[in-house]
């Protein structure tokens, strides 16, 4: 629980922010003032997202939307401004990593869940709120984009290639929407547990030895990045990706093999 309420008045729109990392930011905005739009493709979640949100005080409203759909997408920038009537941080947030596969083993199909998924929905959300923030004179855009956009995951080709294409993205966004007031950055989270099997049977623990910083991520380690880039204190950040993940893209070699491992560091007590 934060004591700031940097975003009194605001209204903030995160996509598939009914779990997870969404969820931390949706309610991270919340608590600092802002009126929070619960937008996702699962609308029970989002609904309970929203009642927790109200509970500890904030305001929210839930729609649900997947950002595959031109047509759902429209309809989602309606109600939000039906409802709120503005839209003041915009944070792209929805994506699906979930369906490994190898590179034979895939399809066209496959290859468009992922991009219309993860990059195509930042392009038509964005499209859509983007001309209403420059009206106003002011705005600030999150897309969030993955350590696999630099460093690949096994089985995700189209995941990394959507993540590479986010940061490509976000970068010339911010040049053509920053004569308009309005900034553009990414979040590039990495190991973060959202679901219990992240965490089940040692896995959290295996995790956490490769992470440079000690431990693996959790939703939260993103919501006060995500609200340090939409607040004023990052008036002159744009068109950058702020890396939110332990050190993990930094390290060079994997702790498997790693010839001088943090067991040979020295004590704090011979310090
Ligand atoms: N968890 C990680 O370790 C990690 C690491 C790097 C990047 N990310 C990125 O962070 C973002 C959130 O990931 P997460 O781990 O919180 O995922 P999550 O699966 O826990 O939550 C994702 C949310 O997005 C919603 N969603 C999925 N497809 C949607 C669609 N088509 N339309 C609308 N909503 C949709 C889901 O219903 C869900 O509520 C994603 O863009 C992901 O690529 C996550």
């Amino acid at each position: 629980m934060t004591d700031l309420r940097r975003f009194n008045g605001q209204v903030a729109l995160v996509t598939g922010s009914a779990n997870g990392i969404g969820k931390a930011i949706a309610q991270r905005f919340a608590e600092e003032g802002a009126k929070v739009v619960v937008a996702d493709l699962n609308l029970a979640d989002a609904e309970k997202t929203v009642s927790e949100i109200v509970k500890a005080g904030g305001q929210a409203i839930a729609v649900g939307c997947d950002v595959k759909s031109s047509a759902a997408i429209e309809a989602m920038i309606k109600t939000v401004i039906e409802s709120y009537g503005k839209v003041d941080i915009l944070v792209n947030n929805a994506g699906d990593v979930t369906i490994s596969k190898h590179f034979f083993e895939t399809d066209e199909a496959w290859w468009d869940h992922f991009l219309d998924t993860n990059l195509k929905s930042q392009y038509l959300i964005s499209r859509l709120v983007a001309p209403l923030m420059a009206k106003s004179g002011k705005g600030c855009i999150i897309n969030m984009s993955s350590g696999g956009a630099t460093r690949s995951h096994r089985g995700m080709v189209a995941y990394d290639a959507s993540k590479g294409g986010v940061e490509a993205f976000t970068r010339a966004l911010a040049l053509e929407l920053g004569p308009y007031g309005i900034r553009v950055n990414a979040l590039v989270p990495g190991l973060i547990a959202t679901r219990p099997e992240h965490l089940a049977d040692g896995a959290g623990a295996r995790r956490d030895a490769t992470i440079p910083i000690g431990r693996g991520g959790t939703p939260q380690d993103l919501a006060g990045p995500a609200a340090f880039l939409a607040s004023e204190d990052a008036a002159y950040v744009t068109g950058s990706c702020l890396v939110v993940d332990g050190a993990v893209l930094v390290q060079q070699r994997s702790p498997q093999i790693e010839t001088f491992p943090v067991s040979q560091f020295p004590s704090v007590d011979s310090l």
